[in-house]
């Protein structure tokens, strides 16, 4: 059975339709990449799961319905949303971003989980005490990840983790985020325009364009299209 079975007829902002005809699944601890241009509805599709669009149709997960849920409720179910532009509070410090991602869990817990992270990841830990503000983009993207596995998810949604970072921490970023999915079996929905390396963590890929899906296969199929290979790895 699919962890994640999405089945979206219509889903926009108020009354405007962004969405069409999306239907796609994610088995359990799977990984999906969602590749597509400027306003082709990526990110729409990924508020769309969190409960933050207008939709018709359904988003059955682990065995239940969570259309028409809240945001908070849809989280709480284990789901964890990784926003384009990371989302990181910036005037608290990188602990408490940590905390802020465990609340669903007692504060013991929370607290203990948090120096586990730090702990894995010292650039992150060399400043604890201090704002995320003053961290680099790849750090506050870290944290942002980091952050989203407090809530110990079955699927990670990430959109566009790779936006403004380097090509080197990009490297970096997508290979932690495929060991934690793996070693924790935690499925992943990772939209991204840049796609060599989402690809290469991915099993399954779909491209959408103008709010509809028009490609979809396994990751090393949508890699050897030509017409992926033009506009998506610059070839
Ligand atoms: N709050 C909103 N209200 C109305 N329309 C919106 C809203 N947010 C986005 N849109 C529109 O929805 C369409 C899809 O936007 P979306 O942000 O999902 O695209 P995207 O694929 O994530 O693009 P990008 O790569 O630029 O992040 C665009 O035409 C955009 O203008
Ligand atoms: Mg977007």
């Amino acid at each position: 059975m699919s962890l994640l079975s999405l089945d979206i007829s219509a889903a926009g902002y108020g009354p405007v339709t962004i969405l069409r005809d999306i239907q796609f699944e994610i088995p359990e601890g799977g990984r999906l990449v969602i590749l597509g241009a400027n306003g082709a509805g990526k990110t729409t599709t990924l508020r769309t799961i969190s409960g933050m669009c207008r939709m018709a149709g359904s988003v059955r997960f682990d065995g239940r319905e969570l259309a028409g849920l809240a945001p908070h409720r849809v989280a709480a179910s284990g789901i964890a949303h990784v926003p384009q532009g990371r989302g990181t509070f910036g005037d608290l410090t990188v602990r408490e971003n940590l905390l802020a991602g465990g609340t669903t869990r007692s504060r013991r817990d929370a607290m203990a989980d948090a120096d586990r992270w730090l702990e894995r990841f010292p650039r992150l830990a060399e400043r604890s005490s201090r704002p995320a503000s003053g961290l680099s983009g790849g750090e506050q993207q870290l944290l942002a990840i980091a952050r989203a596995f407090m809530s110990n998810p079955r699927l990670v949604l990430l959109d566009e983790p790779s936006l403004g970072l380097a090509p080197k921490i990009t490297t970096e970023l997508f290979s932690t985020l495929d060991g934690l999915s793996r070693e924790r079996g935690t499925a992943l929905l990772v939209v991204e325009q840049n796609a060599q390396l989402a690809l290469g963590i991915a099993e399954e890929a779909l491209v959408i364009e103008s709010g509809e899906i028009t490609l979809r296969g396994t990751a090393s199929d949508l890699r050897d299209n030509d017409d992926v290979r033009r506009a998506y790895l610059g070839v």
